[in-house]
């Protein structure tokens, strides 16, 4: 008889449920079906070309250290490149102040360790990132949502969210958010770091997608304006290489990094010194100052080409992000809108997209959006796909 481990599951295992959009990406990923349902980088904005070199460099450098046991705070190389790296994103970090982890993924699974307790309430955006919600779920969290609109996280509700839950920390994609593509503009970037100063909490920036800016100005980190309050966090996925793994976190003074430190020790003592290393030289040897305009290149048509579609395809009563860079586009429809059977009668017609309801805390809101991912499909095929999506709905 096969033995049936299944009720040595712990009961946290029941908020680990299996990704559904795992099932939709299969289903995206099918000959023949565009999809803007992905949401990882274009392979073509990867640095084959110059990858032998630097990996070349690292053995010259670093020998056999780049192949050994390292510091689970990060190699040191990383850290002392990445400290003027991060100041373009207005992140004044000393390079030990700065902790290396496995991906930015990595970092929230950390985050979720160290802090949260089963019934804590966390803040998050009402849509989030739905990684973030996967990290943070084992651990047992309650959710509040801070309500959005266009220029993303609404100060008002966090203080609302501040003064009736005490959440025990807030987290925010700020920029170019995943999922819906909005930026949150300088005068709230300014409330909300006054906010938590004065209520004395603690925000999680979680920022993967500030280098993807195709036009209009770059705007300063929440970390710039309240350091002691912001937990920042940054990776290499989308401006090198995704599985190198390899991500950068800035905790606020104090002892929150070593107690960071001691949760990455049980979960993978630390981040592949040989990613590190391949890091370090991309930043040092200025390769990747040289590709990130390549790669900008390379998603802003894709961006514009799903941009003009929607204004001339999709209905009137349609609302949409307008991002000025990133990866995701985010879709609404008015009162009424049966996301499932536009979801339906899109793959039947080749293409795929996720329903926004996976973006929230609370499912049951939501039910009327769609994530549109723009990095994975030629310009005119973008279009075409938005051109098809506008036909569905107009008929539905
Ligand atoms: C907002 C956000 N945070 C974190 C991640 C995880 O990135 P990484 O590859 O660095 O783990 C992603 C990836 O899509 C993301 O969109």
């Amino acid at each position: 008889m096969i033995p049936n481990f299944t009720q040595l599951l712990a009961a946290r295992t029941e908020s680990m449920a299996a990704s559904a959009i795992r099932e939709i990406l299969k289903v995206a990923n099918r000959p023949g079906v565009t999809s803007l349902a992905g949401g990882i980088p274009a392979p073509e904005t990867f640095p084959m070309d110059i990858l032998e070199k630097v990996f070349s460099e690292v053995c010259r450098r670093w020998g056999s250290s780049a192949f050994q046991y390292d510091l689970t705070e990060g190699f040191v190389p990383l850290r002392e490149a990445a400290s003027s790296y991060l100041r373009r994103y207005s992140v004044e970090a000393a390079a030990e102040d700065i902790l290396v982890s496995s991906g930015s993924q990595g970092l929230l699974d950390a985050i979720g360790k160290i802090l949260i307790e089963p019934g804590d309430i966390v803040a998050v955006e009402s849509p989030t990132y739905l990684g973030a919600l996967q990290a943070f779920n084992p651990y047992g969290p309650g959710y509040a949502e801070i309500e959005t609109d266009e220029m993303g996280a609404i100060p008002d509700s966090l203080e609302e969210i501040l003064k009736r839950d005490k959440p025990k920390f807030i987290y925010l994609v700020p920029t170019f958010q995943n999922p819906a593509g909005r930026t949150l503009t300088f005068e709230r970037r300014r409330a909300i770091a006054e906010l938590i100063v004065s209520y004395g909490a603690l925000l999680v920036e979680d920022d993967p997608y500030a280098a993807l800016r195709y036009k209009g100005q770059t705007v300063p980190s929440i970390k710039s304006l309240a350091p002691e309050n912001v937990l920042y966090g940054t990776t290499f996925s989308k401006v090198f290489a995704p599985g190198l793994r390899v991500g950068l976190a800035v905790p606020p003074k104090g002892e929150l990094g070593s107690w960071l430190v001691r949760a990455k020790q049980g979960t993978d003592l630390h981040t592949s010194t040989l990613s590190q290393a391949m890091a370090a030289v991309y930043l040092e040897g200025g390769y990747l100052e040289d590709r990130l305009p390549l790669i900008c290149n390379h998603y802003a048509p894709r961006l514009d080409s799903m941009l003009v579609a929607l204004e001339t395809c999709f209905p009137r009563d349609w609302n949409w992000s307008r991002p000025e860079g990133g990866m995701f586009l985010w879709a609404e429809g008015p009162a009424g809108t049966d996301i499932p059977a536009i979801y339906e009668k899109a793959l039947a017609a080749q293409v795929a997209f996720v329903p926004g309801r996976y973006f929230y805390a609370k499912p049951e809101n939501g039910g009327r959006t769609m994530r549109l991912n723009f990095t994975n499909a030629a310009p005119e095929e973008l279009g075409q796909a938005v051109a098809t999506l506008g036909t569905i709905i107009s008929e539905s």
